[in-house]
C-alpha cells in the first residue's frame, strides 16, 4: 500500500468532502420544507391533496435515486449539476422526510388527540400546543439519520460530473492509475463524517429525552 498520492492530492478530498457535505446539507433543508409541505398535505381532510402527496411519496421512494437523478440532470437542460445534484437528491428527501413527520405525528398517544378535543381545542391549536412539541422529539434524531443517509447517498452524484467526493477519488485514480488506495481513503472521510454526526445527533436526543 502506497498513500503517496497524498501529498500531491489531498486537496481533491478537501474539496470533494466540503461538496458532498454541502450537497447534503442543502438537501436535508430543503428536504425538510418539502416534507412538511407534503406531510401537511397528506394529514389534511382534503382527499384530493391526500392522494396527491401520497402518490409523490409512494412513486418517489419506488424509484431509484439514480433514476431520479438522471431524469433532473437530462430533463432540465442546462442546469448546473450542483443545482441538479439539490433538486434531484431534494425531491428524493422530501418523500422520505415527509414520511418521518408523519410517523413522528403518529406516535403521539392518542390520548394526546383526544384531550385537545375535550379541552374544545381547535385543530390548528392542538398540533401548536400539544401534538407537534412532542412530535419534535420523534422527528429530530430521524432527521438527524436522514442527514446521514444522504451524505452516503450523495456518492451517486458523482455519475453526472459533480466533484463530490467520490467523484474527485475517480479523478485521482484516472491520474495516479492507483483505484484501491484513494478508494480506502474516501471510504475513512465518508465513515468519520457519519460516525461523527451520528454521536452528535446521538448527545442531542439524550438531552431532548431527558427534559421529558
Ligand atoms: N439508494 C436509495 C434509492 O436509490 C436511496 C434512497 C434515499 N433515501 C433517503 N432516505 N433519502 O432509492
Amino acid at each position: 500500500m502506497d498513500f503517496g498520492f497524498l501529498v500531491d492530492y489531498y486537496k481533491f478530498f478537501i474539496s470533494g468532502t466540503s461538496n458532498t457535505l454541502m450537497l447534503s446539507f442543502i438537501t436535508v433543508i430543503l428536504g425538510l420544507i418539502g416534507g412538511i409541505v407534503l406531510s401537511i398535505m397528506k394529514l389534511s381532510k382534503f382527499k384530493i391533496l391526500q392522494n396527491i402527496s401520497g402518490a409523490y411519496i409512494a412513486f418517489i421512494r419506488g424509484t431509484p435515486l439514480l433514476v431520479q437523478l438522471y431524469i433532473v440532470y437530462y430533463g432540465l437542460k442546462d442546469i448546473p449539476m450542483f443545482v441538479a445534484g439539490v433538486i434531484a437528491m431534494s425531491i428524493n428527501s422530501s418523500a422520505y422526510i415527509a414520511e418521518i413527520i408523519r410517523a413522528g405525528i403518529m406516535a403521539v398517544d392518542k390520548g394526546q388527540f383526544e384531550a385537545t378535543k375535550s379541552l374544545g381545542m381547535t385543530g390548528a391549536m392542538a398540533y401548536k400546543e400539544v401534538i407537534l412539541p412532542q412530535a419534535f422529539k420523534n422527528i429530530l434524531p430521524a432527521l438527524g439519520n436522514e442527514f446521514i443517509v444522504l451524505i452516503k447517498e450523495s456518492a451517486i452524484v458523482s455519475v453526472i460530473g459533480l466533484h463530490d467526493l467520490m467523484y474527485n477519488v475517480d479523478t485521482i485514480r484516472g491520474i495516479t492509475y492507483k483505484p484501491f488506495e484513494p478508494l480506502l481513503v474516501a471510504a475513512l472521510i465518508y465513515f468519520i463524517l457519519t460516525a461523527v454526526l451520528s454521536k452528535g445527533f446521538g448527545v442531542i436526543e439524550r438531552r431532548l429525552q431527558a427534559s421529558d
